[in-house]
């Protein structure tokens, strides 16, 4: 089975891969030179665990290859995958430029049936836009060809991306054909082996099924911050409220942790494209609305705490800054919590010394230099610090040396972002310790 892949960012690429490492013979295109040939030498654009080893696995294997030119292999697969990207516009709705881009030059080159699958997350209805794109050039070239649009929502996370692809908890697949719906079941067929389901359904149902999941995980987030601000008020615990709750079958234990705020190339991006569908239906999405509105309150909380515990007098303070990515295993910061908060300490004076194991090439790019001192050692972020900062939860931050950080900071002071230290032994090494819901 040949199967061509176009667009080769996270999904695109994890996608194409892990079918290649399944068996299928897989083209990835790409319209960035570039990109495309450095993966061709097996260097990856992204940091996903474990992916360079399966690209550079596969490409010696023969089953994965790179083009920049979709035209020439259109006639030689038997699928298409649109993984290109849907950027918000302005009004926060998903553009649709490059899938609808990738869908025309389909329509002018294809010569045979085609199956087009979308795995980017689109709203509902862009399918049949798909469908229209292409059968209006194949009109203008007067061909009578057949071809099948199909929706297939990527749920991989980043950081573990290979494994999520690998081992889904299921894949949702919406056909209008048996003859789509017996190309993509034997695609995927090899992952049965893993036991997953494939759950087949029309192709509006799949589109809205990835807009509702990551609503449904970001609402759970912003519900468990809002709950964990409450408990600080009242003294509750959210560590044991979760445990409490989470323990119900019917709730579950995943996503439940309260921390400093939701962010990454999806959550944000879909919550806000849900809201506008919805809005463009008449309808009200007030729970969604909530839920972007708690996490941007929550993005500042840690500032806030910082603000109080100083009584506003933050001018001068040296603020260490542990993670800067939107979590852990990335160097994705795409609406990362540490972007406003960085911002925020710099507005108020603050001089920031932030350390990420990875992010920070990318934090360069979107913070700047001019008011922030990168470090290449974590503890290097603490000398003369009157705060730590823990953004993101990255494992080297877990059992750091306190006696190491008691001595190079000024303050003894940690606001823990991501509740990953235990406070009564922190307390106890004479720390003043604040966390989330706790
Ligand atoms: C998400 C979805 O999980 C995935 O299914 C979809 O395909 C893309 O969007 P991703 O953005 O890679 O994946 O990250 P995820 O691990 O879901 O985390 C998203 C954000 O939520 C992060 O900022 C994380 O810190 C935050 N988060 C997650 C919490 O604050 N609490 C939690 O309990 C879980």
């Amino acid at each position: 089975m040949k199967t061509a892949i176009v667009g080769t960012g996270y999904v695109g690429l994890v996608t194409g891969t892990c079918f290649a490492e399944m068996g299928a013979n897989v083209i990835c295109v790409d319209v960035d030179r570039t990109k495309i040939e450095k993966l061709k030498n097996g260097i990856i654009p992204i940091y996903e665990p474990g992916l360079e080893e399966l690209v550079k696995k596969n490409c010696n294997d023969g089953r994965l290859n790179f083009t920049t030119d979709l035209a020439s292999c259109i006639n030689d697969v038997d699928i298409v995958f649109s993984a290109v990207g849907t950027p918000p516009d302005e009004d926060g709705s998903a553009d649709l430029s490059y899938v609808l881009e990738v869908a025309r030059t389909i329509g002018r080159t294809m010569n045979k049936y085609l199956l087009v699958v979308t795995k980017s997350t689109v709203p509902v209805g862009t399918a049949a836009l798909v469908r229209k794109a292409i059968q209006d050039e194949l009109d203008i070239r007067n061909l009578d060809i057949q071809f099948d649009v199909a929706s297939n929502p990527e749920f991989l996370k980043e950081g573990n991306a290979v494994n999520d692809f690998m081992h889904p908890d299921r894949v949702v697949v919406g056909v209008e054909s048996e003859k789509a719906k017996a190309l993509l079941s034997r695609l995927y067929k090899p992952f049965l082996i893993n036991n997953f389901r494939i759950i087949f359904m029309d192709v509006p149902s799949a589109e809205m099924t990835k807009y509702a999941a990551n609503a449904m995980l970001a609402t759970r987030i912003s519900f468990m911050n809002n709950i964990a601000n409450l408990c600080e008020k009242v003294g509750a615990d959210i560590n044991m409220v979760r445990a409490g709750i989470g323990s119900d079958e019917r709730i579950g234990s995943k996503f439940l942790y309260a921390g400093c705020g939701y962010g990454g190339s999806c959550f944000p991006k879909d919550v806000r494209a849900l809201i506008k569908t919805a809005s463009e239906n008449d309808v009200d999405l007030e729970i969604l609305k909530a839920v972007e509105r708690v996490n941007d309150e929550q993005k500042m909380i840690l500032f806030k705490k910082l603000s109080a515990y100083y009584s506003n007098k933050l001018s001068g303070k040296t603020i260490a800054v542990w993670g800067l990515s939107f979590k852990p295993e990335t160097d994705d910061m795409r609406d990362a919590p540490s972007l406003l908060l960085v911002d925020a300490l710099v507005k108020a004076g603050c001089v920031v010394k932030a350390y990420d194991p990875i992010a920070i090439p990318e934090a360069k790019r979107r913070l700047g230099e001019d008011h922030i001192i990168f470090v290449d050692d974590m503890y290097d972020a603490l000398i003369d610090a009157d705060c730590l900062m823990l953004v993101t939860e990255w494992k080297q931050f877990r059992l750091p040396s306190w006696a190491v950080i008691r001595k190079l900071m000024k303050t003894p002071y940690i606001l823990d972002g991501r509740n990953i230290y235990d406070r009564e032994e922190v307390k106890a090494l004479g720390f003043d310790y604040e966390c989330i819901g706790r």
